[in-house]
């Protein structure tokens, strides 16, 4: 399923475009972890990083196609709501692709690095007194008075370009180990790439490139202070109860109304797949893990590998699977998370008698 192009339009059969304003995103690496594989307890455990796109996560596989789109449209702004990284992206791609772009931030609850991205690529940067699920509210409506064009993962052409996630960890699984993952274990907010990845699969389903049993179970992982996808995969609900308070660290996923939902429930259920919700704490634990690894990521996509030790723990996943983890955002986007979760700088002086001194006290 795989052609000429490079990264995400490898896979341009598969996508509604032939090419799109590209800053050379996809093709991330798919890291072996061997401390964590043993550690917790599998056959194999591949982490998919995602921070390694152009802009430091997975959001610019949809950015290059959904941009692409806007401008065949012909339209001159393109607006999104955003925990952070929806709004890097926008801004790069959107700039790259010679339009305004407008963002709506939730004042106050989106880390460091995001806004520095968005606000230097060169968005208009409105911080909303409220949360994410607001300032998306407040973006459909814009968007349905035709004030600008919306790129939030409602676009459905946003998550065609992140399907290409599922395509690359099948690619790279069959290369290592001549069989698909059993299990792949990502973040959840919006359960834009939960949809994604299962739309990917229905799809290879359908073109026979896949048996309907070798379809890996998806399981989404959200934070406890935001985490209505697992109360209602837990509820066996159809629908999602909108959380109106939500909270966590991983702020990338402080998210209280997923509206990818009705296309990710589907793709939980149907996989025989779970959804399981995970401390503050265990995300700032899973993130030393990765980092133990050299692999540097942010709170939220930390939350993946966190889920996936507690379901290993609970016995729901076994030692035999072949498990892939998806790590959404780069450990860079979230300083003041990272300086917190790791070690503290020492003072010395200066000179080397003394840094010796200190060294050895
Ligand atoms: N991980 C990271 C690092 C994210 O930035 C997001 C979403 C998710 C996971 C959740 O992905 O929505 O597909 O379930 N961030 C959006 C944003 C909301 O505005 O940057 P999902």
């Amino acid at each position: 399923f795989a052609g000429e192009g490079q990264g995400v339009w490898r896979y341009a059969d598969t996508l509604p475009l032939d090419a799109g304003v590209s800053i050379q995103e996809g093709a991330t690496p798919l890291y072996e972890a061997p401390q964590l594989e043993a550690d917790i307890g599998l056959e194999a455990l591949r982490i998919k990083h995602e921070g390694m796109n152009p802009t430091g996560s997975f959001k610019d596989r949809g950015m290059t196609v959904g941009v692409a789109v806007a401008t065949e449209l012909g339209v001159d702004r393109l607006a999104c709501a955003s925990t952070g990284n929806t709004s890097a992206a926008l801004a790069a791609y959107g700039s790259r692709g010679g339009m305004e772009t407008l963002v709506l931030l939730p004042a106050g609850k989106v880390a460091a690095g995001k806004i520095a991205q968005a606000s230097l690529h060169g968005a208009r940067i409105l911080e909303v007194d409220g949360n994410f699920d607001a300032c998306l509210d407040i973006v459909q409506e814009l968007a349905g008075q035709g004030e600008a064009y919306l790129l939030n993962s409602l676009n459905p052409f946003r998550l065609e370009g992140q399907k290409t996630i599922g395509l690359e960890i099948l690619e790279g699984f069959l290369a290592d180990y001549d069989t698909v993952p059993d299990r792949i274990v990502l973040p959840v907010g919006n359960a834009g790439n939960t949809a994604a990845l299962y739309k990917a699969f229905r799809e290879l389903v359908q073109a026979g490139a896949l048996s309907r049993d070798e379809v890996p179970k998806l399981v989404g992982v959200q934070a406890e202070g935001a985490a209505p996808m697992v109360e209602a995969v837990e509820n066996g609900a159809d629908e999602v109860r909108r959380w109106d308070d939500v909270e966590t660290r991983a702020t990338a996923i402080r998210i209280g109304n997923p509206v990818n939902a009705p296309k990710a429930l589907p793709g939980i259920r149907e996989t025989d797949g779970t959804a399981i919700s995970v401390t503050d704490e265990e995300i700032t634990a899973a993130q030393r893990d990765l980092a133990g690894e050299g692999i540097g990521v942010e709170p939220a996509s930390a939350a993946s590998v966190a889920g996936l030790r507690k379901l290993r723990a609970e016995g729901i996943v076994t030692d035999d699977e072949r498990v892939a983890c998806l790590t959404t955002g780069h450990l860079l986007k979230d300083p003041d998370a990272a300086a917190a979760a790791g070690s503290e700088p020492e003072s010395v002086p200066a000179e080397t008698a003394g840094v010796l001194e200190h060294l050895e006290y």
